[in-house]
């Protein structure tokens, strides 16, 4: 279990090991467009501005990883929380 905080509203959210980050922003009403959902179309791509990412993804590239993007339908944050930029 980890949280996610939307930057702009401030809402934390907790996402459970079995529910993906796209999946429960989602149910919270909070829209982020995917496609594939297996990390390969690089469609769901957030900018992560604070917080761990534990990538899962097949798309990024290593720069990409380094600017702190995460790709929402499969990679999960590794910390406590990851502050996303919505
Ligand atoms: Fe395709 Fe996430 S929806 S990579």
């Amino acid at each position: 279990v980890f949280k996610v905080k939307i930057a702009s509203t401030g809402a934390v959210y907790e996402i459970p090991g079995d529910k993906t980050i796209t999946a429960l922003l989602e149910e919270k009403g909070v829209k982020v467009p995917t496609s594939c959902e297996q990390g390969l179309c690089g469609t769901c791509k957030i900018k992560v501005l604070e917080g761990e990412i534990d990538h899962r993804d097949k798309r990024l590239t290593p720069e990409q990883r380094a600017e702190g993007y995460l790709l929402a339908c499969v990679s999960r944050g590794k910390g406590d929380q990851l502050v996303l930029d919505l």
